[in-house]
């Protein structure tokens, strides 16, 4: 892949691109334009954020890729990646790894240590790229800096989390207690059978939607 007429400007510093952007995400995932264009303008500095991939031909750069970065609720040292295209003319050239590895250089360089997503059907691609099967974590789509709801939300998460931690440890706590005070003679489980060992690690890592989610530690 050539990289000297490629280049990865973010969108909040040139929202001249917000269009382009729109009918790339367009040509795959179809959706009204406006409704789309309402989501790239909340481009900004502290998230959420598109990268977008450049490519200058005759004096004229075009859009052929895109990604963006959000925050997540249940961590704030996590980010989320979405909307990750390549026009479809380029494909399969090395750009997808190239903007994935930009868009984990800039998360990094924002001090995140890791990087979530989810996928239908590309979980080969991340695959590839290093990233591991991960639990679910919700995207947050506006901006902290413009809502104080978010900051409230971050409490709340944070708060939820520890409490659940908490809960977790003292049960954990009271199962040692017990099996001390009531030792259970250990017994091996039975094996189960080869088809069910294959759904429950299907079920594990794919949801009810058929979405599958992953991270990668940055
Ligand atoms: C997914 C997508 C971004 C990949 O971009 P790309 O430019 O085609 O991929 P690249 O050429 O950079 O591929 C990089 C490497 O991943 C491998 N790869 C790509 N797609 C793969 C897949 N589905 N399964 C396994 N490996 C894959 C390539 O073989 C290549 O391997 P190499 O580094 O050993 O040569 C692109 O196909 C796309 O835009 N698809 C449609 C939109 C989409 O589905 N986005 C993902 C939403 S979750």
């Amino acid at each position: 892949m050539k990289t000297d007429n490629i280049s990865i400007v973010l969108l909040h510093e040139h929202p001249d691109y917000v269009e382009a952007c729109a009918t790339l995400l367009n040509s795959q995932w179809k959706r009204s334009s406006s409704a789309r264009i309402q989501t790239l303008n909340k481009s900004c500095e502290d998230l959420p954020d598109s990268l977008v991939l450049l490519e200058e031909a005759n004096g004229e750069k075009e859009v052929i890729g895109h990604c963006r970065l959000t925050r997540i609720m249940e961590d704030e040292n996590g980010c989320f990646i979405e909307s990750v295209i390549i026009a479809a003319e380029k494909r399969n050239k090395g750009y997808g790894k190239y903007l994935m590895f930009k868009a984990e250089e800039y998360a990094k360089q924002l001090n995140f240590s890791t990087i979530y997503l989810s996928t239908h059907d590309q979980q080969g691609f991340y695959e590839h790229l290093g990233y591991l099967y991960s639990e679910p974590v919700s995207s947050v789509k506006f901006s902290r800096g413009n809502h104080q709801v978010m900051n409230s939300l971050f409490s709340f998460m944070k708060n939820a989390r520890s409490e659940s931690k908490s809960k977790a440890d003292m049960r954990n706590k009271n199962m040692v207690e017990m099996k001390e005070n009531y030792p259970i003679p250990k017994v091996p489980p039975p094996s189960p059978p080869p088809l069910l060992q294959n759904k429950i690690t299907c079920t594990a890592i794919c949801d009810n939607t058929g979405k599958y989610w992953m991270k990668k530690t940055l």
